[in-house]
């Protein structure tokens, strides 16, 4: 820590300043590590899959890529995954299902910090279980980027595995830790990850846990998923993929009456939450054209199993946070 970027680096915002990083990075990853294996934690997100395509320029298959599902990842995720890096890039992937061991974990803990505690906890215990398999590693990449140096307990601290048990010991490489996360996505797209990966909205190393407010249960949290994967398709489709900072589906620990079929139904709510932001110190509300919202509404209420009514939260960060918990 304590590190500073370099005050000669350029700021690299043009194809040609991606390319000359990635020469530089590749030539210095393969001097740091030589014939030896890297290991890398790849969550899917921009950070740790620019780290993932660098190190697989440099280095191929002696880095050895861990893909672990908490089961709080959105729909398609860990497909997208397993497609881009195992078939298109043909890395050394490890996919890891953790699915029941996260959820069984989480079972009626509704403290907030506690549930944070548990998916970092138990992130880092199977991410070490996989590690200690593999024979005679001496590396570990990390997406560390130069605002989580800056902000050192920034919110990002249990994607960076840091924590690992110290016998694992392990050298660190982390080429795109002088980076700001504008210059991350042009080095992304330069090595040719889809752009679904490299622009994507931000999302919390929690995941949907933190959007299943209160104690996770798997059927509320099928419904945020589901909801999710609504949201971001109508989203796409109206054109505000890309423009909207944030946007996603929440899902509170309780019930509501509705009617179907001419019968009561005592069902979840869906709240949706789409807002802006800069650097998610302060957030305003997007203001999405009632058509889509319709839709949108009319999609969830009939296609998302144990829901009966969608409610759009229009309240700024302050006094809102950005997520619920
Ligand atoms: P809040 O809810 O505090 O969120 O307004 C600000 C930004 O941080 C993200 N966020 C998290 N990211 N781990 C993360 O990696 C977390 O525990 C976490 N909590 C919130 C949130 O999605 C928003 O972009």
């Amino acid at each position: 820590m304590g590190e500073k970027r370099p005050e000669t680096m350029k700021r690299i915002n043009t194809p040609e300043l991606a390319n000359a990083f990635i020469e530089e990075q590749v030539a210095a990853i393969k001097a740091q590590v030589g014939q030896e294996k890297v290991l890398l934690a790849l969550s899917g997100g921009v950070d740790s899959s620019v780290v993932a395509a660098l190190l697989i320029k440099a280095i191929g298959r002696q880095l050895v890529c861990v893909h672990v599902n908490h089961g709080l990842l959105r729909k398609g995720e860990p497909e997208q995954v397993i497609e881009v890096f195992g078939k298109q890039l043909n890395a050394n992937l490890i996919y890891v299902d953790a699915t029941d061991r996260f959820l069984d974990k989480l079972a009626g803990v509704s403290d907030p910090e506690k549930k944070r505690k548990i998916i970092g906890g138990e992130f880092i215990e199977v991410f070490a279980e996989e590690a200690k398999k593999q024979e005679g590693i001496k590396f570990l990449a990390q997406g560390t980027i130069y605002p989580d140096i800056l902000e050192s307990d920034g919110v990002k601290a249990h994607h960076n595995v840091g924590g690992l048990p110290e016998e694992l010991n392990f050298e660190l490489v982390e080429p795109v830790k002088f980076l700001y996360k504008d210059e991350v996505r042009v080095v992304g797209k330069q090595l040719g990850l889809p752009d679904q990966m490299v622009y994507r909205q931000p999302f919390p190393g929690p995941g949907l846990g933190v959007r299943c407010v209160g104690a996770i249960t798997r059927d509320r949290l099928e419904a945020v998923r589901e909801s999710d994967a609504i949201l971001r398709e109508e989203f796409a489709i109206a054109g505000l993929e890309g423009k909207v900072w944030q946007y996603f589906t929440v899902v509170p620990p309780f019930t509501s009456t509705g009617i179907k079929n001419g019968k009561r139904t005592d069902d979840w709510m869906v709240i949706i939450r789409a807002v802006n932001s800069i650097d998610a110190t302060s957030a305003t509300i997007e203001e999405v054209p009632y058509a889509v919202l319709n839709k949108i509404v009319k999609r969830i209420i009939t296609e998302v199993k144990g829901v009966n009514r969608v409610a759009y939260d229009l309240s700024p960060k302050p006094v809102a946070t950005i997520e619920f918990e």
